[in-house]
């Protein structure tokens, strides 16, 4: 059965939602505050990097199932549903900010039709199904939990082809009114509560950011033992209780997600009473692991960066999103400004310069940042770095050296040509 849908923020889940829901054959009007982002949307521009998404928006579009607006008012009012996307950063004190949840909330509440269910899909601390419902200010109206799992860079197959669609409520008859959104989606559903839906979501996220410290952690291990961090992962993998993805050792986990949801569960963790200590570790690692790659690269530049030119590949949080929101690769990159390097960086969605460090010179091509280089750093695994020319690239730099924090180019081909190669847990 095909529904009525508002979606309220069209960020990377917002629009990926909106998109693939009238991909299911739902029509889908989709909201935003950020009236450029409203305008280059309906002149059919994407204002994200998502593979797959361009292409889904302008045939939805096309069908007429989607449509974008500014006009918070009219795109409820006829709304079977209304799916909150809207951001949950992290505030002050380690706990999520609910002040957007809240707002947007508060905005659609006068004017949602009755029996409208009002969804949450932003990651959200358990009790926010209750504070979405005070904020609507209506008694008529329902509310459920329905978290988003998918991955930037692959968000719309992700959101189409999901490990599971978890749906939090207390009202079954709007968990199935819910669900049959869902109706297409290969996926198991699970109907829960709101509480353990929301924790679910934080569960999940804080879980796959301990296994990412996990083997960081293994990685060093292995570099002071004399073990390769890549083979033992590969080993590790083969065992279906560890499973073989979210084994590869890097320069730090980071994004949007990860730091500010884990640092969310640890807030209401210890407001419910629970110390959740491995948090802290897992926390610690992370930080230590920003600190390790760049102490590599410095120890690579000779021991000091004051003056020393390096060119980095790679600034988004990982490759296939334009994402830099706390992307260890933009971490590692200040470190290196603040203790004296000239960097020229490279990443296929940066273009202009970085505003969170504008000392760094942004380049349009790879082997331009590499010109006079005396380390190169592999930071984000951007699979076009594989394919680079190293001869290229040792013609260009004047140290040949390179400190490759994702494990990602052959490193038989970088030794065959010359260059002083670090890796990860090597
Ligand atoms: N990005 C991810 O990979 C991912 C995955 C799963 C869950 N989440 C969660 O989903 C939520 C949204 O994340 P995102 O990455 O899409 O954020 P985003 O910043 O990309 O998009 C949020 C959008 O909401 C808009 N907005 C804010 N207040 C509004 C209002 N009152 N009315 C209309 N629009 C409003 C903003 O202008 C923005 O465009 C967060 O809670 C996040 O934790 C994100």
């Amino acid at each position: 059965m095909d529904s009525t849908i508002a979606v309220i923020g069209t960020g990377y889940v917002g629009l990926t939602t909106g998109a693939c829901f009238s991909r299911l054959g739902h029509t889908v009007v989709c909201v935003d505050i950020d009236e450029a982002k409203i305008a280059l949307l309906r002149q059919g521009e994407i204002p994200i990097h998502e593979p797959g998404l361009e292409e889904l928006v302008r045939d939805s579009v096309q069908a007429g199932r989607l449509s974008f607006t500014t006009d918070v008012e009219g795109a409820v009012r006829g709304a079977e549903f209304a799916y909150l996307c809207v951001p949950t950063p992290q505030g002050s004190d380690g706990s999520a900010d609910l002040t957007y949840l809240v707002a947007a909330a508060e905005q659609i509440g006068p004017h949602l039709p009755s029996e409208a269910v009002v969804v949450n899909k932003s990651t959200v601390p358990v009790g926010s199904t209750r504070t979405v419902e005070q904020a609507l200010g209506r008694t008529d109206l329902f509310v459920v939990s329905n978290p988003e799992f998918l991955r930037e860079g692959s968000a719309v197959h992700d959101f189409l082809n999901p490990d599971r669609v978890v749906i939090g409520s207390d009202d079954q008859s709007a968990a199935i009114r819910v669900a049959s959104l869902y109706i297409g989606v290969p996926a198991p559903l699970m109907v829960t509560d709101p509480a353990s839906a929301e924790t679910i979501k934080y569960a999940s996220n804080a879980f796959l950011a301990m296994k990412l410290s996990y083997v960081n952690a293994v990685a060093a291990l292995c570099e002071a033992v004399g073990a390769d961090a890549d083979d033992v992962m590969l080993g590790m993998g083969y065992d279906s209780r560890i499973g073989n993805k979210f084994l590869r050792p890097g320069p730090g986990w980071g994004g949007s997600c990860f730091p500010k949801d884990t640092k969310a569960l640890h807030f209401l963790s210890s407001q419910a009473g629970y110390s959740f200590d491995l948090l802290d570790a897992v926390l610690d690692i992370n930080h230590a692991q920003f600190d390790r790659v760049t102490g590599k690269i410095t120890a690579m530049a000779g021991g000091t960066l004051e003056g020393v030119r390096i060119a980095v590949w790679g600034l988004t949080f990982k490759a296939n999103t334009d994402d830099r929101r706390d992307s260890p690769a933009v971490e590692i990159v200040r470190r290196l400004v603040d203790g004296g390097a000239q960097v020229r960086a490279y990443d296929p969605t940066v273009r202009t310069e970085l505003p969170e460090v504008p000392e760094v010179v942004v380049t349009d091509d790879a082997y331009a940042a590499c010109e006079g280089a005396s380390v190169l750093a592999v930071l984000t695994e951007w699979d076009e770095f594989k394919w680079l020319d190293l001869d290229k690239v040792a013609a260009t730099m004047s140290e040949l050296r390179i400190v490759d924090a994702r494990n990602l180019l052959d490193r038989g081909a970088v030794l065959r040509r010359g260059f002083v190669h670090e890796g990860i847990g090597r």
